[in-house]
């Protein structure tokens, strides 16, 4: 989704925030632009398509600055175009801004500027936006940028992360947010804004997110918070936890391929310090809930989205055998409009790998207003969801750039099989059991370095096959996340119609789809029901579908399947950790093979910040 990044300083800001506009490129994005304050003056340079696009015009762009604002702008109102693109100036220019989000009563605020002889030149709500905070400068002149847009806001509905800069007031930028994310990012000397800490980590670690009706005066030396209101707030700091080389390829023709590869250390990452001395459970010192207060818990709810959701789904399957509780899973966005009844004694974890999903943070609210505890599981420190949350886990799986979730997810259930164990540790799995689940957990790193040698050779089936148009993923138990997630990488990365299905469903109306033009792919690496699934391979074999079986040491008849891949034979705790990694690369190889940018695929956004 769209991206805000602004300078404040020393040096010149042009460099500055066409770097911030590429470290937010894996956000998605259709157009970019940047304005910045030159002896007085704002001026403006915007371009449809790459950051690259606008670097290079940005090389004949004499205006240069110590102050700007910056944007990467994925289409919602008005198409895409350099006039729709952001930043936008008010009528006579005295004001320029950046918006995320969407102002919902933007057409009668037109109208009313319109009457008052406001000029647009766009498509959009946030030409709105600037035109109204002018229109209130103009009405009753100030001398605080601040108390003018916190006026404006008032009279905005909808949502908004907005950046904006004055000719008048050439000292500083003054931001707000609604419903999308904002931070500063704290320097010397100079602040740097943005709504992702992707576009600041290079320069600063220490970071401050601005929270819901907040506004910020933020200067080259300092700044300011209050709400819409003027109450002042406790300002805290945060320090990200990711490194310059999250950033970077290394190597790596992929972000999607570097993060796969990645996750033997993201995953020991996820476990460092998070088992108990005696060897035979987990603790997380985040989650603030005693042991009795875990044991009272009668029932767990998930909500979630996408990837995250696929990682509820296993963690169920996992919470359910090992601790014997009920849980239940939720689409945020389900969850979010439900009058869903509960039981009393519900614990709710929502999990966000961006911690900005806003389903997710709707469901999380949705969940507190019903006054219960919610736990939260998510990958950035200090995100809406990190705070809003009662108390949590973080992933410390490192900057996600490819827009498909690989190491977040498998960072994700890595944590859900140790809740797991915590859970079944509290009541009835006993020490021995424990141990071996805990030696199972220790061993992943290693095993998963084994599972990556098998890339060749799936890159390999991916080119006898990627020419498919219709690809089945099926799974039993807890495979069948597994191959929900399998099939939602193929069709995000290689824009390929697959879908999954607990493998014994497809007799009742999936194997309709099944031809000599189908392709499916078999998880059938856990122990239970395997003769039922040589029936469900045999079946498929008969109407001439085919099998792709990803198998272990177990007795899945190999000469039946088209193509076999073998994984170690593990614990089940950790067996669908181990398993989703082939399903990785098939997407990963077929994406590049149908020429796909895998990276950025079309129409994706890497954190969907509106509903
Ligand atoms: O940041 P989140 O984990 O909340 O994001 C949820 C989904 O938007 C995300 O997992 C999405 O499905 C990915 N594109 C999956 O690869």
């Amino acid at each position: 989704m769209c991206g805000i990044v602004g300078y404040i300083g020393q040096k010149e800001a042009n460099g500055i925030l066409i770097d911030g506009l590429k470290r937010m490129e894996y956000r998605g994005y259709d157009s970019a632009g940047i304005a910045v304050l030159d002896k007085g003056n704002i001026f403006s340079l915007k371009r449809v398509g790459k950051v690259a696009e606008l670097a290079r015009a940005q090389i004949n762009f004499s205006y240069r600055g110590s102050i700007g604002i910056g944007h990467t702008r994925w289409a919602t109102h008005g198409n895409v175009s350099e006039c729709n693109a952001h930043p936008h100036l008010s009528t006579g220019g005295n004001f320029a801004i950046v918006h995320n989000g969407i102002v919902e009563n933007y057409a009668q605020i037109k109208a009313f500027l319109i009457e008052k002889n406001y000029t647009f030149h766009s498509d959009t709500d946030t030409e709105v936006l600037v035109n109204l905070i002018d229109y209130h400068y103009q009405k009753a002149p100030c001398s605080y940028f601040a108390e003018i847009v916190r006026k404006t806001l008032l009279h905005i509905k909808g949502t908004y992360g907005i950046a904006v800069m004055s000719e008048i007031f050439a000292n500083e930028i003054v931001i707000a947010r609604k419903s999308s994310p904002l931070l500063i990012g704290l320097g010397e000397g100079e602040n740097i804004i943005a709504s992702d800490a992707a576009a600041v980590a290079r320069y600063t670690k220490r970071v401050v997110y601005l929270n819901d009706g907040e506004v910020a005066s933020v200067r080259s030396d300092n700044f300011l918070i209050t709400t819409l209101h003027e109450n002042t707030v406790d300002v805290v700091c945060h320090e990200l936890d990711w490194e310059i080389h999250d950033m970077d390829l290394e190597g790596y023709p992929h972000y999607m391929l570097k993060e796969i590869f990645e996750q033997p250390s993201v995953i020991e990452n996820a476990m460092r310090g998070r088992f108990t001395t005696d060897g035979c459970s987990t603790k997380f010192g985040g989650i603030s809930l005693t042991p009795q207060e875990l044991r009272a818990v009668d029932h767990l709810l998930f909500c979630a989205c996408g990837s995250a959701y696929h990682a509820c789904l296993e963690g169920k399957y996992l919470i359910e055998k090992y601790a014997r509780i009920p849980v239940d899973v939720e689409h945020a966005s389900e969850f979010r409009y439900r009058n869903a009844p509960f039981q009393r004694n519900t614990l709710v974890f929502v999990v966000s790998q961006s911690g900005e999903t806003i389903d997710t943070l709707a469901a999380l609210h949705e969940a507190k207003r019903r006054g219960y505890t919610v736990l939260g599981i998510t990958n950035v420190v200090g995100s809406t969801i990190a705070r809003a949350t009662d108390a949590g886990i973080y992933q410390h799986a490192g900057l996600e750039m490819g827009v498909a979730s690989t190491k977040a997810f498998a960072s994700q259930i890595t944590i859900l099989s140790m809740l797991a164990l915590l859970l079944a540790r509290i009541r009835d799995m006993d020490t021995v059991v424990g141990v071996q689940y805990v030696q199972a957990l220790k061993s992943l790193p290693v095993i998963i370095g084994e599972v990556l040698k098998l890339s060749n050779s799936i890159q390999l089936i991916a080119k006898k096959y990627h020419n498919y148009k219709r690809f089945l993923f099926l799974g039993r138990q807890a495979m069948y996340p597994v191959a929900l997630e399998g099939a939602l990488k193929l069709k995000e990365i290689a824009y390929v119609h697959a879908e999954a299905f607990p493998t014994a469903e497809m007799k009742h109306g999936p194997i309709a789809l099944v031809s000599e033009g189908t392709v499916c792919l078999f998880i059938a690496t856990q122990n239970e029901l395997l003769d039922k699934t040589m029936n469900n391979i045999q079946e498929i074999k008969a109407r001439g579908g085919k099998i792709i079986a990803i198998v272990n040491n177990n007795c899945i008849a190999r000469e039946v399947c088209d193509e076999v891949l073998t994984i170690p034979e593990v614990h089940s705790g950790i067996n669908p950790i181990v398993s989703i990694i082939p399903l990785q690369f098939f997407a990963y190889y077929v994406g590049i093979l149908r020429g796909c940018d895998v990276d950025r695929p079309r129409n994706l956004a890497k954190s969907v910040t509106v509903e």
